[in-house]
């Protein structure tokens, strides 16, 4: 049986993947009356898919080693610190069996900086843009307050090129991948078109036995 895990899986949980997260509010979607409350509250969303397991990627994957497949995680490394990225793709490694495969999508900081380059994006919104800060400084106080809670910002950007050489580093062999391009049979049932807009797709193996 293929093993397939879906890493940062939001809400996007399709049935044959391991779908993995950590957000708060997915956490309490299990507590009925703390969720309502929450909802009440309107600073987060609690109505999260059923069957995710909750699992903080900075921690120790719960797999044995040399068990999965396929790891997918799309727009998630990003919010994983330098240290805690390297972490997560060193436990992605020691997870997947021998040829098994991780395909990663994260914003493209090259694409950013285009923009800017261009005047697409202002200078004073060029942080805005690249998602680094909690919440807008226009978001309502309660979300303000919220924010370092529930929300989870982007801490380190990636482009391609040393996106691939951290891969590489961390013992696999890499390549830059267009959309839908993949050597996962059932890449179309998970990866979404517009998660893959001014993104890096990366695709690593380990390496066979
Ligand atoms: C921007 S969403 C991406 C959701 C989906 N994969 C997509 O592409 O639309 C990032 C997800 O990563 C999750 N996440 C962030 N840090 C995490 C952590 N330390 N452990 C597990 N999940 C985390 C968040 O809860 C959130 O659901």
């Amino acid at each position: 049986m293929t093993t397939q895990v879906n890493l940062g899986c939001g809400t996007h949980t399709p049935y044959d993947w391991i779908n993995v997260d950590y957000a708060f509010g997915a956490r309490i979607s299990r507590l009925p009356v703390v969720s309502s409350l929450i909802r009440r509250l309107n600073v987060l969303r609690t109505d999260w898919p059923d069957g995710i397991v909750i699992h903080d990627l900075r921690q120790t994957f719960p797999w044995a080693d040399n068990s999965v497949d396929h790891i997918y995680s799309s727009h998630t490394l990003e919010h994983l610190n330098k240290q805690q990225g390297r972490h997560c793709l060193k436990e992605c490694f020691r997870v997947l069996k021998p040829g098994g495969v991780l395909r990663i999508v994260v914003p493209d900081l090259d694409a950013f900086v285009n923009y800017y380059t261009l005047g697409r994006i202002k200078a004073d919104d060029f942080v805005d843009a690249l998602g680094v800060c909690y919440v807008p400084d226009n978001a309502s106080l309660l979300k303000r307050l919220s924010g370092p809670f529930v929300s989870f910002p982007h801490n380190c950007m990636y482009s391609a090129p040393r996106l691939l050489e951290i891969l590489r580093e961390t013992g696999f062999s890499a390549e830059s991948k267009a959309p839908f391009e993949s050597a996962i049979p059932g890449i179309h049932g998970i990866e979404l078109a517009d998660r893959t807009v001014d993104s890096i797709i990366c695709e690593a193996q380990k390496p066979p036995r």
